[in-house]
């Protein structure tokens, strides 16, 4: 089964980089399996093996869900003004302190943060890579998601926690959210991009009733669902919706790129790439860092087009974006309500 696994990744990334792998010289790793184009990518094989068998079970799930939400809440850790060394996964050797913070304190973020931490010992890596790598390769599990994931290695120890009350809360104003943000260096639309992630998303941190509901209709797809499903001016019943979606969904500095996404689901894909790239090396100093993406999975493609759920049509559409009217899209009748996920 690994095996079986092995070959048909290998021949994924082989269709993937074609004549890339031609002319770059690749040496064999110590594990005899694999080879590189650095030596330093080789150890990243081994725990991606280790991180897919035994702790996303080569899934969409809720772990891998998690890993991704991390990689924001650890390089969002940064401010001109007040400090903190971004991705540098300080969110792990600092946990005791940062998960104290309002933004990390649910089930979500502590789950796997200790699910983690061990593998930064086990293979002598830096929790900064680490954290990264892990939210890639999670996402990599969800069909749909971008091609050009990048993976970045070399990140140093993190020198100190973060200060708190850099992490955006769901509760946080759009304004509130715009202005963290810019002061991290992303502008308007590369937020909306970022907030793609939470086309595979659930509110895991919370236990009891509501835990694994998901913020769309196709938690375990990377696809322009959720963009859809932010803007009906009603939640299905068992979808969970964040303020910070639904008011960012309707500002008149967002709402024309979020409506965007929903028809060009590629150009989502590529912005969300490209917006996760630069959260990956908030605060380091790139030209330190190796490439090893060359580790990151072959993704799954997701061809589905989006649909309005249940009974609703267009006229459910809170419009906001005034530029464009919202599209028109076909309607899917058996989605009337969500299970946990
Ligand atoms: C305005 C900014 C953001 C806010 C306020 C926000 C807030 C939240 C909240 C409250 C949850 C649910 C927590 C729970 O109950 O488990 C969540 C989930 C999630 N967020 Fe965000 N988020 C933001 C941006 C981001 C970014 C930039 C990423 C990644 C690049 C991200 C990735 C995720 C993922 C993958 C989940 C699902 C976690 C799971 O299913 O376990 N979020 N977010
Ligand atoms: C957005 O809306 C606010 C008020 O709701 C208005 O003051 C502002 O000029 C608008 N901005 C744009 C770009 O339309
Ligand atoms: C949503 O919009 C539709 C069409 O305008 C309306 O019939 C329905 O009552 C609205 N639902 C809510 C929850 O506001």
């Amino acid at each position: 089964m690994v095996f079986k696994e092995l070959f048909a990744l290998a021949s994924v990334a082989a269709s993937l980089s074609g004549s890339y792998a031609a002319i770059t010289k690749h040496v064999p790793c110590p594990d005899g399996i694999h080879t590189a184009t650095n030596t330093a990518c080789c150890t990243w094989f081994t725990i991606l093996d280790d991180l897919q068998a035994n702790l996303f079970d080569n899934e969409c799930g809720q772990e891998a869900r998690e890993a991704l939400r991390l990689t924001f809440h650890d390089a969002m850790g940064f401010s001109p003004e007040t400090g903190g060394g971004g991705a540098d996964g300080s969110i792990i050797t600092f946990a005791s302190t940062e998960l104290t913070y309002a933004a990390n304190d649910d089930g979500g973020v502590q789950d796997i943060v200790t699910n983690l931490t061990p593998f930064v010992s086990k293979y002598n890596v830096t929790p900064g890579d680490l954290v990264f790598f892990a939210g890639v390769v999670g996402l990599s599990n969800c069909p749909g998601a971008p091609t050009g994931l990048q993976f970045l290695t070399g990140r140093p120890l993190p020198v100190a926690a973060a200060p708190d009350g850099l992490v955006s809360l769901p509760t946080d104003s759009v304004s509130t959210i715009l202005a963290r943000f810019a002061d991290v260096g992303f502008s308007a639309d590369e937020v909306v991009a970022l907030l793609a992630s939470h086309s595979v998303a659930a509110a895991d941190g919370i236990s009891g009733t509501g835990h694994g509901a998901p913020f769309d209709s196709t938690a375990a797809v990377f696809d322009s669902q959720f963009f859809v499903e932010t803007q009906l001016n009603e939640t299905l019943p068992g979808a969970v919706r964040l303020p910070s979606d639904g008011l960012l969904a309707r500002d008149n500095r967002t709402a024309c790129t979020w409506q965007g996404f929903v028809t060009d689901e590629d150009g989502m894909r590529s912005a969300f790439a490209a917006a996760l790239i630069k959260l990956s090396v908030v605060a380091q100093t790139t030209s330190d860092l190796t490439d090893c993406s060359e580790v990151i999975p072959g993704v799954q493609v997701d061809t589905a087009e989006p649909y309005f759920p249940g009974t609703l049509t267009i006229t459910d559409v809170d419009q906001a974006c005034t530029a464009t009217p919202f599209p028109t899209l076909t309607q899917d009748a058996a989605v009337t309500s969500l299970a946990p996920v």
